[in-house]
């Protein structure tokens, strides 16, 4: 049986399940998450925290038909609590995510074949397929569809079974071929080495969802490497240039006719956990350094350290994706190329769209819910 048990000197009600997990929970924390002070459709929280003292106690706490139920001083306000419910969101543990993934690093000797991957008509159409999809591109951050539609707008309607598109200067939708008058080294048929894309952007868009509606051309491979993968490594095997990689914000710059839109951005960005979440990597994006002057030939040493890492087959994998396939990766962490081609040689022709990770991350928590039912 569940057991409680008042410990007013340290402000906390002990709980202890029968399964004999125990935790603490502050009487504020208590307060504040009373069930009675949120929506009871929306779920969101409307009580006032201002509206009660520091100091608010615990008169009496009961076990009631099931329910956890406290009584508290000063206003005598009585809230009710499932144990289950406080059990799921105990303190320094706080509640389970299904988007909460792991990363598994891979480097250069990741085959390609061993990707994610599957069929078009089956995301389509099955949503536990894509649950179990979606699960796996997040963790390897990379991952292939094929079977594609051979149609301009297969891509996007990929892309929006998993959330709303992201929009950026090129527009919900950017064609990659070789164009007169490129805006963008993509629109040429010159090689790009591996970067993530947009870091010029406030935030940067997350997963990027690649069609190749052709890939005829000679040359046209395409590159990509774990920049988790890197970064870890580059923790262990050299942390200074780590730490100035993670601590100095070097600028990030786009520009054409209609847009000046820049950025600074250190190149390793860590969490507030200290655990990696996204790397901006673009030569052709990167500004003109700003640091100052004595400081600029040591941030140039690890910045092309990690650039040299970037060309390494230590974590280069290299494919070729046909027309009809569509690669989709997490542009904050996976860098992604291609080799220079010969537009006389054949078609080349993609099409690109984003979905941010919070709505990629969405997803898999919807569609997990209807997994538990
Ligand atoms: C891009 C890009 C890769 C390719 O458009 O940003 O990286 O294979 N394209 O053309
Ligand atoms: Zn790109």
């Amino acid at each position: 049986m569940t057991q409680l048990s008042l410990r007013g000197s340290d402000r906390v009600l002990h709980v202890a399940w029968p399964d004999g997990t125990g935790a603490d929970f502050p009487f504020l924390w208590l307060r504040d998450n009373c069930p009675s002070g949120f929506h009871p459709q929306t779920q969101e929280r409307e009580f006032d925290l201002t509206g009660i003292p520091m100091d608010i106690a615990i008169a009496e706490a009961t076990l009631e038909d099931g329910k956890i139920v406290l009584t508290w001083t000063g206003d005598g306000h009585v809230s009710r609590y499932d144990p289950e419910w406080l059990r799921d969101h105990r303190p320094g543990i706080g509640l389970a995510d299904p988007a909460r993934i792991d990363p598994v690093l891979w480097r250069g000797d990741f085959p390609a074949d061993n990707l994610p991957r599957a069929s078009a008509e089956t995301l389509l159409s099955d949503d536990a397929a894509l649950l179990d999809f979606l699960i796996d591109t997040k963790r390897t951050g990379l991952a292939v569809v094929d079977g594609m539609a051979d149609n301009k707008d297969a891509g996007m309607a990929m892309a929006r079974r998993v959330g709303f598109l992201r929009e950026t200067n090129f527009g919900a939708t950017f064609e990659v071929m070789s164009k007169p008058n490129p805006n963008n080294l993509a629109y040429t048929s010159h090689a790009l080495p591996l970067h993530t894309d947009l870091a010029n952007q406030e935030l940067p868009p997350g997963f990027q969802f690649l069609h190749f509606l052709a890939n005829e051309a000679e040359g046209g491979g395409s590159t990509f490497c774990d920049g988790f993968a890197i970064a870890s490594d580059l923790r262990e095997s050299d942390p200074e240039a780590f730490e100035l990689l993670a601590r100095t914000p070097v600028p990030f710059r786009f520009q054409d006719e209609d847009y000046d839109i820049r950025r600074h951005h250190t190149v390793i960005d860590l969490d507030p956990f200290g655990n990696l979440q996204e790397l901006h990597f673009n030569a052709h994006l990167a500004g003109i350094f700003d640091l100052p002057a004595e400081r600029m030939e040591t941030y140039y040493r690890a910045y092309r350290k990690i650039m040299e890492m970037t060309r390494s087959e230590t974590y280069v994998m290299t494919t070729r994706l046909a027309g009809g396939e569509m690669v989709i990766f997490d542009n904050r962490r996976v860098l992604h190329g291609r080799a220079a081609f010969d537009p006389n040689t054949g078609f080349r022709h993609l099409r690109g769209c984003y979905v941010d990770r919070g709505e990629f991350d969405s997803r898999i928590r919807v569609l997990s819910r209807k997994r538990a039912e």
